[in-house]
């Protein structure tokens, strides 16, 4: 039996089995099984209540999922799918609570990663998938990540190499009528707003709740400062009087301070994106007492990574406190 197989097998079972996007690895079950899905829950630690992504093979199988599929939905899928990009649609009756958190939207994606394509094609039905870590924190991107975030907690772990875009879908919500923005990702604002001919929203507070949209998210378990260029030294000399500090920053490695740890960072947001996972786990599993990051620009091309950096940092103080 092939290891594809094998996942098609414990995903009918009720089972959950880590696969690989584009994006980030998912934790999937089977997004019409109530108790499969508890399973996913169960593994990560999340609260009930949060919805979750259910990942499809093809568009056709939209109006199973969806109540109906708006022409700005059929316009983004066109121009993104497949690949990282989530869209909020109202949901089809049918789709269970346990998915959809007891909204009345869900989220669907349909993903690239030609072992992701292949697992939904076998499969055939729906998969209901969030990251696979740890409710809170870092999200993986390779098969290692996975094992050392939820070991047996899942049954089958597919590995499909390092993923190539690094961080999470953006996430569309077109459930009200207007297109929201409700997380930020390698598609970027500007490129949604440029297939669609309309300009496309921020979630405010009033969104309908999203677990990464919570402030504290993908944490490392040690602090994180996330510190703007021109502050970048004298936080270093300031945090290594106190502790052992790993800096991750695009620029090469100062010599006038001490520095435990310097990781130097891809200087595209692209290459930043891809790599950002892995570093923040080396450096929280490195010998140090503080991580510090240098803030990247502020520009809509780095919107994402910032959107990330700045939840580790709020996540990594909740953890301190
Ligand atoms: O790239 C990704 O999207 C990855 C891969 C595995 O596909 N998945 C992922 O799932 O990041 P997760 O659960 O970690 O984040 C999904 C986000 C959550 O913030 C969730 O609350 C939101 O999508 N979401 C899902 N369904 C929703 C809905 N109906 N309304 C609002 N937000 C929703
Ligand atoms: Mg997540």
């Amino acid at each position: 039996m092939t290891a594809l197989d094998e996942a098609v097998r414990v995903l009918r079972a009720g089972g959950l089995v880590a696969f690989p996007t584009e994006t980030v690895y998912g934790l999937g079950a089977d997004a019409s099984n109530p108790e499969a899905v508890k399973g996913i829950f169960a593994a990560k630690g999340r609260p009930a209540g949060h919805p979750l992504i259910v990942h499809l093979a093809s568009e056709d199988q939209l109006s199973s999922w969806a109540r109906d599929t708006p022409p700005s939905a059929l316009q983004l899928a066109r121009a993104f799918w497949p690949g990282p990009m989530t869209l909020i649609l109202k949901r089809a009756q049918g789709v269970i609570d346990e998915v959809t958190g007891g909204q009345n939207s869900v989220g669907l994606r349909i993903p690239s990663h030609p072992m992701a394509r292949d697992l939904l094609a076998a499969f055939g039905g729906g998969v209901a998938a969030p990251s696979a870590n740890r409710f809170g924190r870092i999200s993986p991107t390779t098969a290692e990540h996975v094992r050392t975030e939820l070991g047996d907690r899942v049954d089958l772990i597919l590995d499909g190499g390092a993923c190539d875009v690094g961080i999470e879908s953006t996430i569309v919500d077109l459930s009200s009528g207007v297109p929201v923005l409700l997380r930020p990702g390698h598609i970027s604002i500007r490129q949604l707003e440029s297939v669609l001919g309309q300009p496309v929203g921020r979630a405010s507070q009033a969104s309908p709740r999203a677990s990464g949209t919570l402030e504290a998210h993908y944490a490392p378990s040690k602090p994180l400062l996330l510190v703007e260029p021109a502050r970048l030294k004298a936080t270093i000399a300031e945090q290594s009087r106190a502790g052992v500090v790993a800096v991750l920053s695009p620029q090469s490695p100062f010599t006038d301070v001490v520095v435990a740890i310097w990781r130097q960072a891809p200087a595209s947001s692209e290459d930043y994106a891809h790599d950002l996972y892995a570093a923040l786990r080396e450096l929280d599993a490195s010998a140090c007492t503080t991580i510090i990051v240098e803030a990247p620009p502020e520009s809509g091309q780095w919107m994402a990574v910032r959107d990330r950096l700045q939840r580790s940092a709020a996540g990594s103080q909740t953890h301190a406190t």
